[in-house]
């Protein structure tokens, strides 16, 4: 078990203040004021052996200084981390495969004499290392790659040879600090089978993103993090579960808007995409209500789905403290605003 108890972490940082308009004071020099930045704020959770577990919290929530506590590449303030009631600090380096958020690699050094120097770092004979590393570049689709300097390489196969230094060592525990930032459906897809080969082979993989989707796809357990504190940790199941919500999706052929629905007492539309309505039932409407009232307007049905709320519509409604429910309109502006705001995309 890994587990992070009440750790805390606080940065000191130095921001120049900014000048009032129409300040006449131009040349005279303006002191920089030291600033707290609590990073981590009693943060707790557990990680179980052989799991697959996402790490979530919008930017600057603390994802990346928690990671590096883990590591050992920050020490926290107060609390402490620990991988079978050994303090992580105390666990050798092998034992843990990181892919920082700063990729770090050596860009003018040819891509198999670097994976090769990194892993057998560690210790491993070089019959291991080339038979594993052979193996991996023919899985990931990259070993035309080689014999190439990495720089050379597009950002994607950067980032899939950034996962290879990762494991290549043969580490218990893998924690990536965003690995799926950048790549493209079809390289996600690929890395998304490494990790459940990873999994297979009983590692620990633990990594953030800004994915939902993937999260949903791969992880059993989670924590979601804001301004360092835990809001939200656990089964992810249970935790769909406990919103004790149901959401209706439905598409009509040539009624993409079903404006109709707007009249409805007890239908809270949520979301109207391009290819389907979503929303939320509460009394008096019950689903079967809503399936009759949807077969009575003679519409050829596309979709009438009944899901759980979507990982998306419980971060935004966790960290911007908006109830997707009760208040629909707002929940839609402030989702507007994380789409526009945060780095998915990056
Ligand atoms: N070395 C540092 N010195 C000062 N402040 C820091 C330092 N590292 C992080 N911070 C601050 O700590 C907070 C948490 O940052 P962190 O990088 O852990 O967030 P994150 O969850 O990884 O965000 P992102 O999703 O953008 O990567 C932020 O307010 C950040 O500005
Ligand atoms: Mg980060």
């Amino acid at each position: 078990m890994l587990s992070i108890e009440q750790v805390c972490k606080t940065f000191t940082t130095e921001i120049l203040p900014e000048r009032a308009s129409g300040d006449s004071r131009k040349n005279k020099k303006v002191k920089p004021v030291k600033t707290k930045i609590l990073a981590a704020d009693h943060i707790n959770f557990q990680v179980k052996p052989g799991d697959i577990f996402g790490f979530l919290g919008p930017n600057g929530a603390g994802k990346t200084t928690t990671i590096r506590m883990i590591l050992d590449i920050l020490r926290p303030d107060t609390g402490q981390i620990t991988w079978m009631g050994k303090r992580t600090m105390d666990i050798p380096r092998r034992s843990f495969g990181y892919m920082p958020e700063e990729r770090g690699l050596y860009p003018k050094m040819v891509v198999d004499e670097q994976l090769i120097f990194l892993a057998r770092l560690f210790g491993h004979d070089k019959a291991y290392v080339q038979r594993e590393l052979d193996y991996w570049l023919e899985r990931l689709g990259i070993a035309q790659n080689r014999k190439k300097k990495l720089e050379e390489l597009s950002k994607g196969n950067q980032q899939k040879i950034q996962f290879l230094a990762t494991i290549l060592h043969d580490p218990e525990i893998l924690i990536m600090d965003e690995p799926f930032t950048g790549l493209d459906p079809l390289n996600v897809n690929q890395l998304k089978e490494a990790f459940l080969e990873m999994h297979k082979r009983g590692k620990t993989i633990i990594f953030s993103t800004h994915q939902m989707e993937t999260v949903e796809e791969l992880c059993e357990n989670i924590v979601l993090i804001n301004k360092g504190k835990v809001l939200l940790n656990g089964n992810l199941r249970q935790i769909k579960r406990d919103t004790g919500r149901t959401v209706v999706r439905l598409a009509i052929e040539n009624d993409p808007e079903m404006s109709w629905l707007d009249n409805i007492p007890g239908v809270a539309v949520t979301k109207r995409r391009a290819d389907f309505v979503e929303l939320y039932l509460t009394a008096p409407t019950s689903t079967d209500d809503l399936l009759r009232l949807v077969m009575g307007r003679g519409g050829h049905v596309l979709r009438f789905e009944l899901a759980e709320p979507s990982l998306n519509d419980i971060f935004i409604e966790k960290v911007a403290g908006v109830s997707q429910e009760q208040d629909p309109h707002r929940y839609a502006a402030v989702a507007q605003e994380y789409l526009n705001s945060t780095t998915v995309t990056r």
